[in-house]
């Protein structure tokens, strides 16, 4: 039995990551380009303005300019696409952050789809996802320099750490979430798993995560996910955050049982939840180069 299984460090792999998008910000900046990013919060969700405050703070250390928008919580769909359109013209915002979730009376969708899919720092746009599910493999996907969805690409870039080669692998991924479970798939399927996509229909579940070469889960469970599901040797990739009633995190795997089976594992906090931040300001800066390249 792997007692011992390799912790995939978020925190210090989201820390190499912001340093190296800091340096790339200040050799823009050095040729004229200031990458800005613009959030839109829409009403007074603490734990959205906790969320938006951390995307600014992270966007100031890394020498983003970055453009904090705010509509009061009774704001309706037509006020909010309003806004979103002035953010699409304003030339010096490069990333539009439409904070999820929008209050019940907007139209979400409605919404996503009104940012620029050009300014799209989520990755969210139905466009995005389009091309993202079209193209062939990772290769297409870096060439084609779509914004990917923040938390999917955090993963993949954890699961790149471990060194682990993916073609031909037996991938699984609970969850179905267009936020995670859909798009991480689509990302282990052009990096050439062999993915199955489990969710709360899944027949036998635990048998299914016993085939995982890679097991992804993004479920919102705490401690869903038994040591005794995994495959000896897997990498586990743990999306979830579970607050308990005394404000204690937990991941959706049971981290103790799994890390006895696992190869790899990240840890909660620290492992995934870091990774999102970091590929929002990489985002930001891909598509600020973009825009900029276009305009020659
Ligand atoms: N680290 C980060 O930065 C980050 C970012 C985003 C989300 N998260 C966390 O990741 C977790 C998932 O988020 P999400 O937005 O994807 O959640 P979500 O939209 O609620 O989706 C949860 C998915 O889990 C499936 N599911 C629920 N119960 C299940 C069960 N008993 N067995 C198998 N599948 C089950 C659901 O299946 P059905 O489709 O059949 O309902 C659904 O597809 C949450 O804990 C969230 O807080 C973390």
């Amino acid at each position: 039995m792997n007692a011992t299984a390799h912790i995939i460090d978020g925190k210090k792999v989201s820390a190499e990551v912001r340093a190296e998008i800091k340096t790339e910000v200040e050799r823009l900046k050095s040729s004229g380009l200031v990458p800005g990013l613009a959030t839109l919060l829409v009403g007074e969700d603490p734990a959205s303005k906790i969320y938006v405050g951390s995307k600014h703070k992270a966007c100031q250390e890394a020498g983003i300019v970055s453009f904090n928008h705010t509509l009061p919580k009774d704001a309706d769909t037509e006020t909010v696409f309003q806004k979103v359109q002035e953010l699409n013209r304003d030339p010096k915002v490069h990333g539009i952050l439409v904070q999820l979730p929008l209050p019940s009376q907007i139209d979400s969708e409605k919404i996503l789809t009104a940012v620029d899919p050009n300014k799209d720092a989520d990755g969210f746009h139905p466009t995005n996802l389009g091309r993202l599910i079209s193209a062939k493999d990772m290769k297409e996907i870096n060439a084609l320099g779509i914004p990917i969805p923040c938390t999917p690409l955090g993963c993949m870039v954890l699961i790149e750490k471990t060194g682990v080669s993916l073609a031909g692998k037996n991938a699984v991924v609970v969850g179905r979430s267009l936020i995670v479970g859909k798009p991480v798939a689509a990302l282990l399927l052009a990096s050439h798993c062999t993915v199955t996509i489990a969710h709360s229909k899944t027949q036998n579940l635990p048998a299914v995560c016993r085939e995982a070469d890679v097991l992804v889960a993004a479920v919102g469970r705490a401690k869903m996910v038994e040591g005794s599901w995994i495959k000896e040797g897997a990498v586990v990739i743990d999306v979830g955050i579970n607050r308990s009633a005394e404000g204690k995190i937990f991941g959706d795997v049971d981290f103790d049982s799994a890390s006895a089976k696992a190869g790899w594992i990240t840890p909660v906090p620290g492992g995934v939840g870091p990774m999102t931040i970091a590929m929002l300001l990489r985002n930001t800066v891909a598509l600020a180069k973009k825009s900029h390249n276009a305009r020659g």
